[in-house]
């Protein structure tokens, strides 16, 4: 197809779209996205610059949703299933001898290896095997919220529970001693806050591309040091955590190779911990600004689902997943070429007013509440159920344990394109 046929956006609007910084400050990028859905719903980006591979931005939920579930057409391993600087994809491929990947994960997979590895852990993930780890999230959740309330009045909900208590569960899932969790914090939020300067603990503000990379890399190889070893050790001494799973797993007969076995604790690890932290702190500001809300919540304890579900649509935390074209296509009535690359924007999809009646608003009663937060398809987030039942049993707990709640300050957002949401909620609270 000639170029010159594609609806591309300007310059300005390419940009903001990308930039981490327009996912900090969200309502404005809300506004972009409305206009685009209604002007260019599939819209082609390209940096006059040259700076990243040119890709289509899919901003209506019908076509995120067609996309997602059609995985023969749209596949994840051809290029990086993450938006990234040109920089970025090359530093990966010197790094690991030709793939796009930084980490070969699920994520990365097509049909039929993705399948395989899928499978090993599916069953672990599913609601009838959790149920008997719930007593252990309780006891997580429950010191996690004593923190919160010896701390009060005032704290900051997010260094108190919402950072440190989905990371607590994720490494008790994995068999990760707790005097280690500092150091897992640390490489996840390298990995993923890699564009914020208060999460990449790199102390310095808008680090150069190629220092984030690097960063990112450090990250990686911390993190394959620390498994190689928690593999060994699960090989010798296999317990019930997905670790031990994961240490032990054949795919056709074979051992996992250690590149694949890494990239498997490493997306269980990172995707599990960030990403539940920023709508349990979304679901705590939707709360502390609605002190109704709670009060009633705090009365019928069956409205909690409905919060839970909501707060993760409002909060969208992972922002995007891109995919590649296996052959020429069509989305939304825009022709798509064989190895286009597009991005699924699930910020945009959740806040479609198509799908969503006055989707900016916190609407805990929304029914159905069929929100794309968690992908579709073959690659639909493999720990919803978990993310679920976490949030779940924090807010009985919190719900429990304190009266009221209101805001103490201004909460702000993590500039991140990729995993996003608050970094700091700070609250008063009145314990029960
Ligand atoms: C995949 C979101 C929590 C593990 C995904 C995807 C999304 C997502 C959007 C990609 C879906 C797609 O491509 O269609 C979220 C959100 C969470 C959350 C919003 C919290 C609110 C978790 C947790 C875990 C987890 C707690 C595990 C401990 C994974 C894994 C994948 C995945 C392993 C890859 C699945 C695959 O490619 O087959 N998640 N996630 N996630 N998520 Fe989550």
């Amino acid at each position: 197809m000639a170029s010159a046929a594609k609806p591309r956006l300007d310059a300005a609007t390419g940009y903001e779209v990308i930039s981490p910084e327009s996912y900090a400050k969200w309502d404005p990028l809300l506004d972009t996205f409305d206009r685009l859905r209604e002007e260019n719903p599939v819209a082609w980006v390209e940096d006059a610059e040259g700076r990243h591979p040119p890709f289509w931005l899919v901003t209506r939920y019908d076509d995120v949703m067609r996309i997602s579930k059609d995985n023969a057409t749209f596949l994840n391993n051809p290029q990086t299933v993450v938006f990234a600087l040109n920089e970025a994809i090359q530093f990966a491929k010197n790094l690991t001898g030709g793939s796009p990947h930084m980490v070969a994960s699920l994520v990365t997979f097509d049909a039929p290896i993705h399948m395989k590895y899928r499978k090993l852990t599916q069953e672990w993930f599913m609601p009838k095997n959790l149920r008997q780890i719930e007593g252990e999230v309780r006891e997580l959740a429950v010191k996690t919220v004593d923190r919160l309330v010896q701390a009060g009045p005032e704290a900051d909900f997010c260094k108190l529970v919402s950072q440190p208590y989905p990371l607590h569960v994720v490494m008790q899932i994995l068999g990760v001693p707790e005097e280690d969790e500092p150091r897992m914090l640390m490489l996840t939020q390298q990995m993923f806050g890699g564009q914020d300067e208060d999460l990449n603990q790199s102390g310095m503000k808008d680090l150069p591309p190629e220092a984030i990379t690097q960063l990112v890399a450090g990250a990686v190889k911390d993190f394959e040091a620390y498994f190689a070893k928690l593999t060994a050790e699960k090989r010798a001494n296999p317990t019930e955590d997905v670790a031990s799973t994961i240490a032990n797993a054949t795919v056709d007969g074979e051992p996992l190779n250690d590149r694949d076995m890494m990239g498997y604790y490493i997306i269980v690890a990172a995707a599990g911990h960030d990403t539940t932290s920023a709508s349990t702190a979304g679901a705590m500001l939707a709360l502390a600004q609605d002190p109704e809300q709670w009060a009633r919540v705090r009365e019928d304890r069956s409205l909690l689902p409905g919060i839970v579900e909501e707060a993760i649509r409002w909060t969208s935390p992972v922002q995007h997943f891109m995919r590649t074209a296996a052959e020429d296509t069509e989305v939304g009535g825009q022709k798509i070429a064989k190895g286009d690359w597009l991005m699924l924007n699930y910020v945009a999809a959740n806040h479609d007013p198509a799908q969503f009646e006055s989707p900016r608003k916190f609407d805990a009663s929304r029914s159905p509440n069929r929100h794309l937060a968690f992908g579709a398809g073959a690659h639909q987030c493999l720990g919803l159920h978990l993310a679920r039942l976490e949030m779940r049993i924090l807010f009985e707990v919190l719900l429990d344990r304190i009266e009221s709640v209101e805001l103490a300050g201004e909460p702000a957002r993590s500039k991140s394109t990729f995993v996003g949401g608050l970094k700091t909620l700070p609250l008063r609270i009145t314990p029960a």
